[in-house]
């Protein structure tokens, strides 16, 4: 029987990745289809300190004490401990099972992360706040991602649809009707540090060129913001469009993200783009309701390794932290 089980759902980015790293907006949605959950097992009688970790997607099966410094896990439950005032921890076997893709742009990283130490500091007596699991979760997101916006560990932790920026901390949307997404995965991983890197390297080259594009997504998100209070869906669907058109010229599509895009909007969703890092990983379609299932199976004939179909409750919004 674990002693301790928590959970943390997968995301995607509805609209604003990469500008939101120059201090654009971005909104982010949970997505809880897809989940990582971490659970607990204390060891009474192995003595303290005894730490086993077994995580099954990264073929980890390993002390604790063997994994090295750098290693996102361990990290995480050094964080953990610190916050505590802690230097060890009473015999427990940790396990962590995820049903998110990796490297794909659903917040794999950021889900464990927010799993373990809803767990661990659960574990130990003392959950913590959303807070301090989304600091702890920033600070490993450095770790996988170097130089992340912090927009992946805020919209898992806090579990709610969420616009994102630098400086104004994190809004809670409101969103005034419900909608479907079909989520679909080209198949192909890709390393969000890669992406955001060569970007970087790109803007670096032509910073005039990238910062009016830049401001040009981030003015898309807040127009998407306004339409989602409002309610008036329709209009989201080309803004949608219009965003992926802006990561291909950021150069972080994919001939096989492209495709899958034209597959969504040839078979009637109302927009589609790329979603996260991009180079490979996942695509977004907005789509009425009675067309969910055809877009999906559409984006499956076009090669889609998985479809989610998911519907975006509609939330009364506020300010987070
Ligand atoms: O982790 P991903 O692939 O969903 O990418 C996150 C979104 C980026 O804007 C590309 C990076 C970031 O840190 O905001």
């Amino acid at each position: 029987m674990p002693s301790i089980s928590c959970s943390a759902p997968g995301k995607i980015i509805l609209c604003g990745e990469h500008a939101v790293v120059y201090g654009s907006a971005a909104i982010a949605l949970p997505i809880f289809q897809v989940s990582t959950v971490t659970k607990i097992f204390a060891k009474p009688i192995a003595p303290s300190g005894d730490v086993h970790i077994v995580a099954p997607p990264i073929s980890l099966d390993n002390s604790l004490s063997s994994l090295s410094i750098q290693n996102p896990l361990r990290a995480t439950i050094e964080l953990v401990m610190e916050e505590l005032h802690i230097d060890h921890i009473p015999a427990c076997e940790i396990r962590i099972q995820t049903s998110l893709p990796l490297s794909a742009g659903m917040g794999s990283s950021a889900s464990v992360t927010v799993s373990l130490v809803r767990a661990l500091s659960t574990y130990l007596g003392h959950p913590f706040e959303n807070s301090v699991i989304n600091q702890i979760a920033f600070e490993i997101e450095k770790l996988h991602h170097g130089s992340p916006s912090g927009i992946d560990n805020s919209v898992i932790t806090y579990e709610t649809p969420i616009l994102f920026q630098h400086g104004s901390g994190i809004q809670i949307l409101k969103i005034a009707r419900s909608f479907s997404l079909v989520i679909a995965d080209t198949g192909i991983k890709s390393s969000t540090a890669a992406a955001v890197s060569g970007v970087r390297n790109r803007w670096e080259a032509n910073k005039i060129l990238y910062e009016k594009l830049f401001d040009e997504i981030g003015q898309l998100t807040l127009h998407i913001k306004e339409v989602l209070e409002r309610g008036t869906l329709e209009a989201i669907g080309p803004a949608l469009t219009r965003n992926h058109e802006f990561l291909q010229h950021i150069g972080v599509s994919s001939k096989e993200l492209d495709q899958l895009v034209d597959a969504a909007l040839d078979s009637g969703a109302l927009g589609a783009k790329l979603s996260g890092g991009g180079l490979g990983g996942n695509m977004i379609a907005l789509v009425a309701d009675e067309n969910a299932v055809e877009v999906a199976r559409s984006l499956k004939g076009k090669g889609a390794s998985r479809t989610i179909i998911t519907s975006i409750p509609a939330t009364t919004g506020g300010i987070s932290e």
